[in-house]
């Protein structure tokens, strides 16, 4: 697939000694980006996540090296600090290192880290943005994650306990404070604590049936959305099947997939 000659002499040139970190989008491989196209056809080495999908790996080279650094059949995960280690030795040896991560880099994916730690080693790095599943999985669900009836802010949020945090499950957030704003909650990595959230977010006087939209393998052909209330939400997710990787959107937003869903040509097909 050949980059348009117009944009291909607009992109960066991929140096030698440095890395690049490249988002590839939610999975769809319609959405990967012409610059992360051309970075894998540039790289010497691929440095790849579990949620990168095998239809963009598979726009790899044959001759680029790939260093799997995720977690995927039973295998066990790779430690952040054996990850930037691996980043960092790679381009001391003079390789393009391309970083590949499944939506944009430098949401909830440990971008920042990398980038950090690269800084830190002084190497030069590029970052190249991706389409986050929190919008763009919405997107595909026909979920707008704002209109001017509905809201003026929506809130991207981990529900996964940050690393290290004591305590029960999913209390490192402030749900009172974030369902006091109104705004709309997009959840990243929320299904394992779904109903611990729902509990702390009704417990903080989120109303029980305040619409809840779950996105499942957003823009891929497995794409799968319920759309149900926060009381009941953890219980038919679960009875249904629906399970990681998946976006939970909470708020009225979700209201309005009901008058889109019938028009709405997605991964899943009108529904
Ligand atoms: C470690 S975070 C990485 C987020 C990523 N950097 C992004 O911008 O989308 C992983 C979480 O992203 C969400 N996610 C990633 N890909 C998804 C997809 N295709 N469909 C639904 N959720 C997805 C899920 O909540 C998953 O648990």
């Amino acid at each position: 697939m050949p980059i348009p000659d117009a944009i291909a002499a607009q992109l960066p040139e991929f140096v030698p000694g440095t890395v690049w970190l490249v988002g590839a989008g939610p999975g769809d491989p319609g959405l990967f980006t012409l610059a992360g196209l051309h970075a894998m056809r540039s790289a010497d080495v691929i440095v790849y996540d579990a949620l990168v999908g095998d239809a963009i790996m598979g726009l790899a080279p044959e001759t680029s090296e790939l260093d799997y650094a995720g977690k995927r059949g039973g295998r066990p995960s790779h430690s952040q600090k054996d990850i930037t280690e691996r980043l960092i030795a790679h381009a001391r040896a003079g390789k393009r290192v391309l970083r590949l991560k499944g939506g944009d880099p430098f949401v909830f994916g440990r971008g920042g880290e990398e980038v950090l730690a690269l800084a830190a080693a002084g190497i030069r790095f590029r970052v190249v943005p991706g389409i986050t599943s929190g919008l763009g999985g919405l997107a595909a669900a026909a979920i707008p994650a704002t209109t001017r009836d509905t809201n003026h802010a929506v809130i991207l949020m981990t529900g996964h306990p940050a690393a290290g945090t004591e305590g029960p499950a999913a209390s490192h957030a402030d749900w009172a404070a974030f369902a006091a704003t109104g705004a709309p909650l997009v959840l990243y990595m929320a299904m394992t604590h779904l109903d611990a959230i729902a509990a702390q977010l009704m417990a903080a006087g989120m109303g029980a049936n305040t619409p809840v939209g779950i996105v499942a393998d957003a823009t891929t052909p497995r794409q799968r959305v319920l759309v149900t209330q926060l009381d009941r939400a953890a219980r038919e997710a679960a009875a249904q099947g629906l399970k990681a990787p998946a976006i939970v959107a909470i708020g009225s937003i979700v209201g309005l997939r009901e008058r889109l869903a019938a028009f709405a040509l997605g991964p899943e097909g009108a529904s």
